[in-house]
């Protein structure tokens, strides 16, 4: 490369670009890969679970069979028959639901991204729960939306602070994990969901109802989608994923949506990646007939998981701590007393090989530094057991 001798400066970033730094955790944390580090920060699911002879038994199949087809471009809206398959286990929990209702993305992450190029215009208002999903922050924010929190209680979000927030704020978008939420776990009843769907339609927004998690219950009763709550059905939009039922490198998710909402999906997928990998599309579509086999066998070890959490915190969290038990899902949500900076402590567990996420980044507004999130799938019952002594040792410390 030739360089000139005096070079003029090189334009700058995107003013979006600019808002989203690094920041202080993500450095901390990038030492959790370490061998002896007990890992309660990723959410990662536990991957001596994973099914590599089933997922290989698909993936072989499917390139003896249909080869031409599988390593083809394929079509942006996904395969038709994972399109068909994921339809008929959506309608058999309760939704109505067409293959031509889906669109196949890549993670739920890219649904996310998708759904923010066509419905966000910078400025729009976007109202997340409080705390939210730290990734779709980072979506709506650098879609250059102004996100603001919605007050939250034990069963998620406040419906007369909803309502209130949507007449004085005129937001687009209602962002909820309704469903073993990320990062507090908890889940919100039917009445809530009802309630969050007659507001929407009643004032005329969309609703981006994430579930990742849904299918990972331990105890309790399913939940319906808000989806399918009146008010709710032609305004909410439904996001599902592969990556913590079969495996997060699959890159597989979907979309149910509104026609004109899915076509314009569509139309930023086609300019993101034109479509998802087609072999991984036609192996998920075949391991869809074992999938609940498989789901079942996590959703033991992880429910035993949970409770081994459940009973190592009451003594490594200092007296007047507390937290929710999660009846499903990956995550566990702590609030230490008010004296306690999550943050400024997490280097000091991280020396002490153990790690988890501070609860501050989980805020679009006013954080509650005292709060912290742990994963309690990832690790066997001794070494949550382990982990949880090492932490108790470092906020001793
Ligand atoms: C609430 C929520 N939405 C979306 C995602 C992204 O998942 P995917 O791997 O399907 O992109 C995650 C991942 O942790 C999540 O917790």
């Amino acid at each position: 490369m030739t360089v000139t001798s005096s070079p003029a400066a090189l334009p700058p970033l995107a003013a979006r670009a600019r808002t989203v730094g690094g920041s202080p955790v993500r450095e901390i944390l990038a030492v959790t890969a370490r061998p002896e580090m007990i890992n309660f920060a990723g959410g990662l699911p536990a991957p001596e679970l994973f099914d590599r002879e089933g997922i290989a038994a698909a993936f072989r199949a499917v390139l003896e069979e249909a080869p031409e087809r599988a390593l083809q471009y394929s079509t942006t809206e996904g395969e038709p028959a994972l399109r068909q398959g994921l339809a008929a286990r959506i309608h058999a929990q309760g939704l109505p639901t067409d293959a031509d209702d889906l669109l196949i993305t890549t993670g739920s992450q890219q649904a996310l991204s998708l759904l923010a190029s066509a419905l966000i215009d910078p400025g729009d208002t976007v109202l997340v729960e409080s705390p939210c999903y730290l990734a779709a922050l980072q979506v709506f924010g650098l879609a250059g939306a102004r996100v603001l929190p919605v007050p939250c209680d034990a069963d998620g979000v406040d419906p007369a602070a909803l309502q209130e927030l949507i007449r004085a704020e005129r937001p687009k978008l209602l962002y909820l994990v309704p469903t073993f939420q990320n990062p507090t776990g908890r889940t919100m009843p039917a009445a809530r969901r009802a309630a969050v769907a007659t507001a929407a339609a009643r004032h005329g927004l969309w609703i981006v109802e994430d579930d990742p998690y849904g299918e990972l219950r331990y105890d309790g009763e399913r939940v319906p989608w808000t989806a399918s709550f009146p008010g709710g059905e032609d305004r909410t939009v439904l996001l599902g994923s592969f990556s913590k039922v079969m495996a997060p490198g699959l890159r597989l998710g979907w979309l149910r949506a509104p026609a004109a909402l899915r076509r314009a999906c569509a139309v930023a997928k086609q300019a993101a990646d034109l479509h998802t990998p087609t072999v991984n599309q036609l192996a998920a579509a075949r391991y869809l007939d074992v999938l609940d086999g498989h789901v079942a066998k996590v959703r033991t070890v992880y429910g035993e998981r949970r409770d081994a959490m459940l009973a190592g915190l009451p003594d490594a969290l200092p007296a007047g701590s507390a937290w929710d038990r999660p009846e499903g899902g990956m995550f566990l949500w702590a609030r230490l007393p008010e004296s306690y900076d999550t943050t400024a402590l997490l280097r000091r567990a991280v020396d002490h090989d153990v790690a988890y996420v501070p609860g501050e980044p989980f805020y679009a507004a006013d954080p509650d530094r005292s709060t912290l999130r742990l994963c309690f799938v990832t690790q066997t019952p001794q070494e949550i057991a382990e982990g949880l002594r090492r932490l108790a040792k470092s906020l001793n410390g």
